[in-house]
């Protein structure tokens, strides 16, 4: 496989993560992929992401005084854009219209307008891949797997539960997160874009949302947002977020999907069921108690239990030290351009997601059911 070189653009929180899970790929896995150059406003946190990277491979990374040095290299495949999300759509336009390949942090764009003009620059639809890591995450890949190998029939309902303690997020975000005009609506888009695409992939496209929502728009205060949405194929679900305003320390996060034949039942903390599970106390848990966990979660008619093949997420867990399925996000992102195949979450997948997110919105809004455009 040759080997790709990517440039990274943002080295905030999430381009951190992708840094790390760059350098273990190398290190741990000698895989076909460099991270050449980083460039962020903050050449402090540039410094910082190049000296992870460095550390764990052994190998300098070029920091970069502009984005635009990143899009005209010539020793640069493909660029990973981990910005605040009203930056995608300036930067993969540009690093799309120089051929380069890209992977955008969810969501792929604000506005669907944003989508559609990346979506556009693209030569081909294989060139845009989402970093939507939570597809990639272990406990999403067993409730795929289950699904897709007819575990439980056709899913009839899903029912899905996010509670978040609303002060850990005040204490930890960036400030763009706090303007809607930049990140858009926390709880739809930010929170929910998650959890509209894994319910495209595993309930198929949307017909119909009906929203209700009360509190805030914001991160930072408490408040509710729900959606029902009917599917194109006859399955149905109800989807609830919750922004809790007491302290827990503790995300609760509950899946749950019927099917003719059984139902599947998940439940996780921190919000990603993906092998970093932890207590409130933030004591990781064994690997043994995380896979017996995860294997636990699958369950027949009679409510007795089915253990899913370990290589439905075993492998996966044990190899993404990064946590939240970022590490094999990003190495789907790199097969994709050196194989010149789909990615898991293409830029279609990633528009119809916020596609979803923004009817929520309007739905909320308008009090009337809206079906994604
Ligand atoms: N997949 C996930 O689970 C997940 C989690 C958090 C955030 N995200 C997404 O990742 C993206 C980035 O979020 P984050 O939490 O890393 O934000 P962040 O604020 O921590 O990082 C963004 C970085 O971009 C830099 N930056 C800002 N403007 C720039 C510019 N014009 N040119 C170059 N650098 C610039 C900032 O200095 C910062 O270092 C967002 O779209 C967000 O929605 C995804």
């Amino acid at each position: 496989m040759t080997i790709v070189r990517v440039g990274l653009l943002g080295c905030g929180d999430i381009g951190l993560r992708h840094a790390q899970a760059y350098g273990h790929l190398v290190s741990r896995q000698n895989a076909a992929v460099r991270l050449v150059a980083v460039h962020d406003v903050d050449p402090v946190r540039a410094h910082a992401v190049a000296g992870r990277y460095c550390r764990m491979t052994g190998s300098t990374v070029k920091i970069v005084d502009r984005a635009e040095r990143l899009f005209s290299s010539s020793d640069i495949d493909a660029i990973d854009i981990a910005l605040p999300t009203y930056l995608h759509r300036e930067a993969a336009t540009a690093a799309l219209g120089r051929g380069k390949s890209v992977l955008v942090a969810k969501p792929l764009g604000l506005t669907l307008e944003d989508c559609d003009a990346i979506l556009d620059a693209a030569a081909s639809p294989q060139m845009i891949a989402v970093a939507e890591n939570f597809r990639h995450a272990p406990g999403s890949k067993a409730i795929a797997h289950a699904l897709g190998s007819g575990a439980i029939g056709y899913p009839i309902h899903m029912d899905l539960s996010i509670s978040i303690p609303s002060k850990e997020l005040s204490r930890n975000a960036p400030p763009w997160l706090a303007d809607t005009g930049k990140a858009g609506d926390y709880l739809a888009l930010e929170l929910g874009v998650h959890e509209m695409d894994l319910q495209l992939a595993w309930l198929g496209p949307m017909a119909l949302i009906s929203a209700s929502r009360s509190g805030t728009k914001n991160y930072d205060s408490g408040g509710h947002l729900a959606a029902s949405i009917s599917f194109a194929g006859g399955s149905s679900s109800v989807t609830r977020f919750n922004l809790r305003t007491e302290w827990t320390g503790d995300w609760q996060v509950r899946r749950f999907i019927r099917g003719p034949q059984g139902s599947i039942t998940s439940r996780s903390w921190c919000g990603w069921h993906d092998g970093v599970l932890a207590t409130p106390k933030r004591r990781l848990l064994s690997q043994a108690y995380i896979e017996g966990n995860i294997s636990s979660i699958f369950r027949d008619r009679e409510e007795r239990e089915c253990i899913l093949e370990a290589r439905s997420f075993g492998q996966a867990a044990s190899n993404d030290p990064v946590g939240y399925g970022i590490v094999s996000c990003i190495w789907d992102f790199v097969v994709s351009i050196s194989k010149g195949k789909r990615p898991l979450v293409s830029g279609v997948e990633g528009r119809a997601a916020v596609a979803a997110s923004h009817a929520i919105l309007a739905a909320a809004q308008s009090g009337k059911a809206m079906t994604p455009q």
